[in-house]
């Protein structure tokens, strides 16, 4: 199987400047490398938990289906789909469910964030705590999982999230799986340059701080505004300035090369104001976002198409997660009543043991013979008269191996023989 990378983004609102360096570009760059499988798609089932408006959910989800699209996802590349189109992930889901200890889930950051909001405003601790929130971190294992995906780029703040998919898919591994793998463990890819992008006020750049830049609404207009209100310090143009721990410098790393990272420190340190700062910063931004844009308001304006592309997304997961589900589902014993087999590793282990036959043959004798594991001929008895006689023959070589001096023919090597008959003594 080649390397697959899998990543997801929540469909509740629009998409800033954070999520397209901190997740978009990061993966659609990933996606063109040589050797690599990607799946990206609207986690819209983890929206619903956030979000109580159907139309605004529904608007979100498809402004975010074609901001990716216009940031240069190829869909024929990749597969590119709803989370909501996939009916395997949410089955997934329950037989993860069925696996996770709700202690662990008790420690989920977001869930913990929400208890603790809750006690400080004097409310009982699951006050604002739906099922769907608290058990979040095992659905987005499900989407991980399903596809077996090697690497999820995330921010940060998901490391935890894809450290529970690993817990869950082992443990789940470790109980169904027979001594196999049934699922890939993931590993969070965090870009160490980027981690966070800040936002304005220079904490993490986010919807809930309100601090965000947004990535194509309100066009260049809105880009220059939100550049105008990031938070610097008061030095005066002329004046030395220190470049470290600026928002608007890290907001600047972010979409230049390492020499115009450079030199852009070296004018604010000879004195670059911060407002001839910032023109520079919506320039190098428009430069690479502009385009892209452009791209987005025509897919916006075809619903169909985007549509017909996230179906053709849906049928080629689905053509994974299908067989994938069957195949956990009778690991787990949800199967047909026809299906009478037992697990793989029961059937293994019977078959790997030597077996000794009784029959009658035709001249109305009893006989026994001693196979091989692999059903090769080893020892071939005599006729006796009485079926109890070749029985208690048997049962002798199953005690003493080779040393009951029993009447039978050697079709096999003596070693081959006392090697098999061991297995019965230690049975
Ligand atoms: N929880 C992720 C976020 O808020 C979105 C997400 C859902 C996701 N499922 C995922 C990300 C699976 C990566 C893989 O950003």
């Amino acid at each position: 199987m080649s390397h697959r990378v899998l990543t997801g983004i929540t469909t509740t609102g629009t998409l800033h400047l954070g999520n397209y360096v901190g997740a978009i570009r990061p993966a659609i760059a990933a996606s063109r490398a040589p050797g690599v499988e990607s799946f990206f798609f609207m986690a819209d089932f983890h929206a619903l938990i956030k979000c109580d408006d159907p139309d605004r959910l529904a608007r979100s989800s498809r402004a975010i289906a074609a901001t990716w699209l216009a940031a240069g996802l190829d869909p024929e590349r990749v597969t590119f789909y709803r989370q909501s189109d996939i009916p395997e992930i949410p089955e997934l889901t329950w037989l993860l469910d069925c696996v996770t200890a709700k202690g662990q889930m008790n420690r989920a950051h977001a869930y913990k964030a929400a208890v603790d909001a809750a006690v400080a405003a004097g409310e009982e601790p699951d006050a604002n705590v739906s099922m769907g929130l608290f058990s979040y971190p095992v659905l987005m294992a499900a989407d991980i999982l399903m596809f077996n995906a090697h690497h999820v780029p995330v921010g940060k703040d998901q490391i935890q999230h894809i450290e529970m998919a690993r817990d869950v898919g082992q443990r789940f591994n470790h109980l169904f799986g027979q001594g196999q793998a049934l699922f890939t463990l993931p590993e969070a890819q965090v870009d160490a340059e980027m981690e966070l992008l800040p936002g304005l006020d220079g904490r993490k750049m986010s919807k809930s701080y309100d601090n965000v830049i947004p990535l194509f609404e309100g066009g260049s207009a809105a880009l220059r505004d939100a550049v105008a209100r990031i938070v610097t310090d008061s030095k005066l143009p002329g004046e030395p300035k220190d470049p470290e721990g600026q928002a608007l410098v890290a907001l600047y790393d972010a979409f230049s090369t390492p020499e115009q990272r450079a030199a852009f420190r070296a004018a604010l340190r000879g004195g670059l104001g911060w407002g001839e700062a910032k023109q520079q910063l919506v320039a190098q931004i428009e430069a690479q976002i502009g385009p892209m844009r452009e791209r987005y308001a025509e897919l916006m304006a075809n619903p169909e198409q985007l549509e017909a592309t996230l179906q053709a997304g849906a049928a080629k997961a689905r053509a994974i997660a299908r067989p994938f589900l069957k195949q956990l589902r009778a690991a787990v014993g949800l199967r047909p009543y026809t299906d009478t087999a037992t697990t793989a590793a029961a059937k293994a282990e019977k078959s790997a043991l030597p077996v000794f036959k009784q029959y009658r043959e035709a001249d109305g004798k009893f006989y026994f013979k001693l196979l091989s594991a692999g059903g090769e001929l080893l020892l071939q008895s005599s006729g006796f008269e009485q079926g109890r006689e070749a029985g208690q023959w048997v049962a002798r070589l199953k005690r003493e191996g080779l040393t009951a001096d029993a009447p039978v023919q050697r079709e096999a090597r003596d070693a081959d023989i006392a090697a098999a008959l061991a297995a019965f003594q230690e049975s």
